[in-house]
């Protein structure tokens, strides 16, 4: 099986073609600059294609041609997830590849209505322009909050460490939801397990739903404290209503082209709402070793300027 991972020298796109290569599927790799590139950590690849940007239509025709299967681990900004998504998956769709995994890996988009959270705004209307126009039918997943992100200034409760002690911030009962979240070699190998999946080799798409756990903003402190001896103070910023408020002044003073900055009391409310609660779970074969957030913050602590490099290199996408 030969797969195309757009977005290849990415935080989940090298993660993604390293499982693939060692699992013996064949990789291309779309981006832009091949010295990004490191085959110690991917594998090594059946071919990279150089792209000028996410609509050099030519390469993305190159690096579509002949392959089973399409990767979308474009950097989760505004342009790519609507634009870049969409191109990429019309060259697929030209190319006659019928099975597309969408730039997705976040929270459930069911329960949310178009304007309600600009994030995945761009996610909403890729799904809905792809379900009126196409019959290629993506493949989406739902693995809740990357680990990555947790203990960072776009986490849950937005993680403050310019005070003495890190601090997050609630409202309502906002402490006690259990917010989903997934470690990035999890979602790795759910990724390519959904790839040898009947239904989704089949042309069959549909949306996955995965998690490495699920914790609460006072079980997320409380495991920091564990794995560091700091403590954590959690912050009550007042009620439900108080919040809703706060993101409605913030979308209409700032406006939606600056959504960045209220992105994360915006997020504050889906997750106080219960609106990005997954039910059901789709286990996969990987899904049986899942990591626990104590062995992340394990990993976080050795590798910490890494993670910290990446919520930059995010923070700069917008
Ligand atoms: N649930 C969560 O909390 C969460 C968090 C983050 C991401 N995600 C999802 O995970 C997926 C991958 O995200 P990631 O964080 O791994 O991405 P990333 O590391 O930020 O970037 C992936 C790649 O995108 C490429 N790229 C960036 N700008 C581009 C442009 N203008 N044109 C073409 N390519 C460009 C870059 O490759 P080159 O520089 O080599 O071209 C980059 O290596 C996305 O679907 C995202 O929505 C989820």
């Amino acid at each position: 099986m030969l797969v195309l991972i757009a977005g290849i020298t990415g935080n989940l796109g090298t993660r993604l073609a390293k499982v693939a290569t060692s699992r013996g599927l064949q990789i291309r790799g779309l981006g832009r600059d091949p010295a990004k590139l490191d085959e110690k950590k991917t594998g090594k690849l059946e071919s990279f294609v150089t792209c000028k940007t996410h609509y050099d239509t030519p390469a993305l025709d190159k690096a579509v041609s002949g392959v089973d299967a399409v990767i979308c681990a474009y950097s989760p900004s505004a342009v790519l997830d609507l634009e870049g998504h969409l191109l990429l998956f019309r060259a697929a769709e030209r190319a006659g590849v019928t099975v597309f995994l969408a730039s997705s890996w976040g929270h459930p988009l069911d329960k949310i209505v178009f304007g309600e959270y600009e994030h995945y705004d761009t996610h909403l209307a890729f799904k809905q322009q792809v379900a009126m126009t196409s019959s290629v039918k993506p493949v989406f997943m739902n693995v809740g909050g990357f680990a990555d992100l947790l203990y960072g200034p776009f986490g849950p409760g937005g993680w403050n460490t310019t005070g003495p002690n890190p601090t997050i911030e609630y409202w309502g009962e906002g402490n006690t939801r259990k917010i989903h979240w997934s470690a990035l070699d999890d979602v790795a190998e759910w990724t390519i397990d959904l790839l040898q999946i009947r239904d989704v080799q089949e042309g069959k798409g549909g949306t996955y739903q995965m998690q490495s756990g699920a914790a609460t903003l006072e079980e997320i402190a409380a495991a920091w404290t564990k794995a560091t001896g700091e403590k954590v103070d959690l912050i009550k910023r007042g009620s439900l209503e108080d919040l809703e408020s706060l993101v409605y002044t913030e979308r209409k003073e700032k406006g939606v082209g600056r959504y960045i900055e209220y992105l994360v009391n915006a997020t504050s409310l889906l997750h106080t709402r219960g609106a990005f609660v997954m039910t059901e779970l789709n286990l996969t074969e990987s899904s049986k070793s899942l990591t626990t957030l104590d062995q992340y913050l394990t990993e976080l602590l050795k590798n910490r300027a890494a993670v910290e490099e990446y919520i930059k290199s995010l923070q700069s996408a917008h």
